[in-house]
């Protein structure tokens, strides 16, 4: 393929049922159906869509019946990965049509899809009960495993934690439990090209061996940007965004940070008579 391959990524995007409101506050499924709205208007399209967990809210299986048609009218593939707020059973189940993910709903969800340029590789580091992230030995090695397997292709981690501390005091306190073993898996790999994390609602980057870690926004309420020890758990609405990853051979991968909804413009800088003044 001599064309760029797109990849949007969506996060957290924390659905309920029954018309509710996320907190109280935060219509999750109207911002949903904006956002695939958008992404399936974006000209070029993208290829794939990849969702970096918290798919809904509470993990029950009345707000997976409500995801899945939203997802359904996505008119590309889309790859999911869960989030401490999800339940893996009750995603396996609502979503036995994605073939991708492994059959057994005890083990974390962890799995590799190979027919695209990019080789994806979704991670499951939720910790079932907790609000932290980790990967288990067992994940690790399997991990260390895959990226062996394919050293030449280029490829990206899908996970929701990001192993990395945010600086944002709440989101700090239950951190990626051994993200310095994830680390050395990556330092052995250098054809991972990033790792595509959600969580924590706000657009991040870190490096991280020698790759790049970085977090998507949320698709509707986002964490306050407060670099406290002593932050509180809060969230605003400011604007909704996604990642899109511009992958070319030659060029590498290019991550755009975006927004939802509609703003003034364009503008043109040029007329007639050359840079507008
Ligand atoms: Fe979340």
């Amino acid at each position: 393929m001599n064309r760029p391959f797109l990849i949007a990524q969506i996060s957290d995007l924390h659905l309920k049922a029954g018309q509710r409101l996320t907190y109280g506050v935060v219509d999750t499924l109207g911002a949903l159906r904006r956002a695939v709205d958008h992404l399936n208007r974006l000209h070029p399209r993208p290829d794939i869509v990849v969702i970096s967990g918290d798919l809904v809210d509470f993990g029950r299986p009345d707000e997976y019946a409500v995801l899945h048609p939203e997802l359904a009218r996505l008119e590309m593939p889309c790859y999911l990965v869960p989030g401490n707020h999800d339940n893996r059973q009750h995603l396996l189940a609502a979503f036995a049509d994605h073939a991708y993910l492994p059959m057994s709903a005890g083990a974390p969800l962890d799995w590799v899809v190979e027919e695209h340029p990019v080789r994806l590789i979704g991670l499951d580091t939720t910790i079932p009960g907790a609000h932290g992230g980790q990967l288990l030995d067992s994940q690790l090695l399997w991990l260390d495993e895959q990226l062996a397997g394919r050293p030449d292709a280029p490829t990206l981690l899908i996970l929701h934690h990001p192993p990395f501390i945010s600086g944002i005091g709440h989101m700090d306190r239950e951190p990626f439990i051994n993200a310095s073993a994830l680390e050395q898996v990556i330092a052995r790999h250098p054809q991972v090209e990033r790792l595509l994390c959600g969580h924590l609602h706000r657009p991040m980057q870190r490096r991280f061996a020698g790759s790049l870690s970085c977090v998507c926004p949320g698709t509707s309420h986002q964490i306050v940007l407060d670099l406290q020890q002593t932050a509180p758990a809060h969230f605003n609405l400011e604007p909704a965004g996604y990642l899109l990853h511009r992958w070319q051979a030659q060029q590498g991968l290019v991550t755009h940070n975006a927004v939802f909804g509609e703003y003034p413009g364009p503008y043109p800088f040029y007329d007639a008579h050359g840079l507008i003044d």
